[in-house]
């Protein structure tokens, strides 16, 4: 997995602006995009009980169609266009209906308040300035509802925050810190059918919402 950096001097945007993600995408250089559904969400889209989910930073959106084919109300959301016009083509293709939305994370909250029973989080955490970490926690626990599960793969655990990004590192201890009092560690592993590259690497953590609020 690579990104263009901001130090190439092709990349005229910060990674807070779609168009620096846009731009990997026209170049067909995104290196995260695993062309098809991650295995451990499709185990997980047999096991929890269906209800409405969100995908923060989908990408194309291969999880969205997988979660929406298992019965659950999805809601895909990325601001970079061109893998929102994929995911929509896709879900057309496949006659399913879903909420695609081409929107700033950041800006789900107020009108997406306490709506989801689960947020999916895939490479985006790690896409996102390490200064809008606690901005991410606050839009998670207000777009979930209470007793809500924030699905996670938390990646790339072996980089070290200042050696730059995106991908920007994290480690275990930090995830947990952010994610915490409020929340509930449901389940935690280095997930089996990680893919090659990932293994060890990335780690899936289901923490809980367990307030009303946000805070
Ligand atoms: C590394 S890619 C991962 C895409 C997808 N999760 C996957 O695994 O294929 C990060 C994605 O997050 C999106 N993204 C980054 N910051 C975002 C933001 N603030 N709001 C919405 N989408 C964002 C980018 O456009 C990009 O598609």
């Amino acid at each position: 997995m690579h990104y263009k950096q901001k130090s190439d001097p092709n990349s005229l945007y910060d990674e807070d602006d779609p168009q620096f993600w846009e731009d990997i995408y026209l170049a067909d250089d995104a290196g995260w995009d695993l062309e098809g559904p991650t295995p451990i969400f499709s185990e997980l889209a047999d096991q929890f009980p269906k209800g409405d989910l969100c995908i923060i930073g989908c990408g194309r959106g291969y999880d969205a169609i997988t979660f929406a084919k298992r019965g659950f109300n999805v809601t895909a959301v990325d601001f970079a266009p061109s893998p929102i016009f994929s995911l929509k083509k896709m879900a057309d293709q496949a006659k399913i209906k879903m909420n695609i939305l081409e929107k700033d994370i950041f800006t789900l909250l107020p009108d997406h308040e306490s709506s989801f029973d689960y947020v999916i989080e895939q490479t985006c955490f790690c896409a996102i300035h390490p200064s809008h970490r606690e901005d991410y926690r606050m839009m998670a626990q207000g777009i979930l509802r209470s007793g809500g599960h924030l699905v996670g793969l938390w990646f790339p655990l072996d980089k070290d925050l200042n050696e730059g990004g995106p991908p920007y590192g994290t480690n275990i201890d930090e995830v947990k810190s952010i994610f915490h009092p409020n929340w509930e560690i449901m389940r935690e592993e280095f997930p089996e059918h990680s893919i090659k590259p990932r293994k060890g690497r990335e780690k899936l953590i289901i923490f809980k919402k367990v307030d009303g609020g946000v805070k």
